[in-house]
């Protein structure tokens, strides 16, 4: 059985039981489902693939930010998917993992000039640029090395989408996208540069877009400045309609792809251009769960806090964005419920992963899961109160491999000095 279920009363991923992966690489620890990464990937390609013509495929640039382990990269590769970067370290990591530069799209509102220098020299497929310095500054660089750089401009459509206010990103008072008129400018800034190749645009509305329709009122914004620029003269042969596809948490009733699917089909199709999108969340969000243990039960009058070993840096998520997470028992999953706060040991109340939630009653040492943790869990944890970063564990069918080993106190301590002058 794929992804993460219960058999014999326990839970398992695929066909590893998670007791087992506790016993042996210690909690807490993220552990990813192979199988639920591809069955996402199917689903988003197999929607694309029944709602657009077969020359008209999107390339599907992962977007690597979810969730950027080398091991996690190559299986969506193997799987034909192309890179979306936001820094240098996630160029290395995408090359690292065996993506063609063709295949990678670098986006992100402040390219530094290392990042841009590499980029260039790796002959990545474009640059997803942010405002008109940030041209500037490409087209110096790529000057600099006699390389061109392919380049599209993205699109601030002014639209509001995410699932919290931090991370939406499409709205007219956010840092992200240029104005339809300063696009224009920048077309025209751009056909004056000689190491600029203008391509088209881009946009991404935000992440966890649940109010779907959101993503329909940007790409209705395409059609009219697409004609526009091509009125004047400008080449437009690419549209990255960026990432933000919802996944479920809780019990979201989401909009199910084949919409999404047929809006690119009807309006961004006809513009007759190379389709990219850049979906992230929605290939490895579920795919993910934080494996934890629990410390102990505190009851005080009014409230129980299950204690366990995880913590906000290793998930800051609920803290970060109020973010619900499933919580589920791993083992002695039938006896009666009752209601807990979970909380992990950093010494901060925001050291919380929900409250008032019903669960099997726990004991210390029982088993719990953080669910929907695949994306944006370890890729923002920290060190903080010096805790060590949890191991990564890919678990495929029965196979199981640690993709990232435990941080030790080493790895973290040793890399620090004292100052003669401090040596007293
Ligand atoms: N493309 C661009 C330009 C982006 O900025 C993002 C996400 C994506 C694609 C992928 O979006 P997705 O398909 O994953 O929704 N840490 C936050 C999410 C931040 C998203 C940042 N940008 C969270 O934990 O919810």
């Amino acid at each position: 059985m794929s992804g993460f279920h219960e058999k014999n009363g326990v839970l398992h991923a695929d066909s590893v039981n998670l007791t087992d992966i506790a016993a042996e690489f210690g909690t807490p620890a993220y552990v990813y489902a192979a199988s639920s990464i591809r069955d996402q990937y199917e689903k988003l390609a197999g929607s694309m693939r029944k709602a657009l013509p077969a020359g008209r495929q999107p390339m599907l640039c992962y977007a690597c930010k979810a969730n950027s382990n080398i091991a996690i990269l190559r299986l969506l590769k193997n799987l034909g998917a192309g890179l979306e970067i936001v820094s240098e370290g996630e160029l290395h990591r995408g090359l690292k993992a065996g993506f063609a530069p063709e295949q990678i799209v670098s986006t992100g509102v402040g390219k530094q000039t290392s990042e841009i220098t590499e980029a260039l020299k790796a002959g990545i497929h474009q640059f997803n640029v942010e405002s008109l310095p940030e041209l500037a500054h490409i087209q110096n660089v790529a000057s600099e090395m006699d390389k061109t750089a392919s380049v599209v401009f993205r699109l601030n459509p002014e639209v509001t989408g995410g699932g919290h206010h931090k991370i939406s990103t499409g709205r007219k008072c956010d840092k992200f996208g240029i104005s339809r008129d300063h696009i224009f400018e920048g077309f025209a800034m751009a056909k004056e540069m000689s190491h600029i190749e203008p391509l088209g645009l881009s946009m991404h509305i935000g992440s966890q877009v649940f109010t779907v329709e959101a993503f329909k009122q940007a790409f209705e914004k395409l059609p009219d400045i697409v004609k526009d620029l091509r009125a004047e003269g400008h080449n437009i042969s690419r549209l990255d309609i960026g990432g933000g596809f919802p996944i479920v948490y809780d019990d979201e009733n989401l909009l199910d792809l084949d919409a999404y699917a047929q809006w690119v089909n009807d309006i961004v199709v006809p513009l007759d251009t190379e389709i990219i999108m850049e979906p992230g969340r929605y290939l490895v969000g579920n795919a993910g769960v934080l494996l934890t243990q629990v410390l102990n039960v505190k009851e005080t009058q009014g409230r129980d806090f299950l204690v366990v070993d995880a913590a906000m840096n290793d998930l800051i998520r609920p803290t970060l964005y109020e973010a619900y997470h499933g919580v589920e028992a791993v083992q002695n999953r039938d006896v009666p419920k009752q209601a807990y706060d979970v909380v992990g040991p950093i010494c901060e109340t925001g050291d919380t992963f929900t409250t008032d939630r019903e669960l099997p009653a726990m004991a210390a040492g029982d088993l719990a899961v953080i669910k929907s943790a695949g994306a944006y869990g370890f890729c923002m944890v920290s060190n903080y109160n010096t805790r060590l970063m949890p191991p990564e564990i890919l678990v495929d069918g029965d196979n199981i491999a640690v993709i990232r080993p435990r941080q030790t106190y080493e790895d973290i301590i040793d890399v620090e000095t004292i100052p003669d002058w401090l040596k007293i």
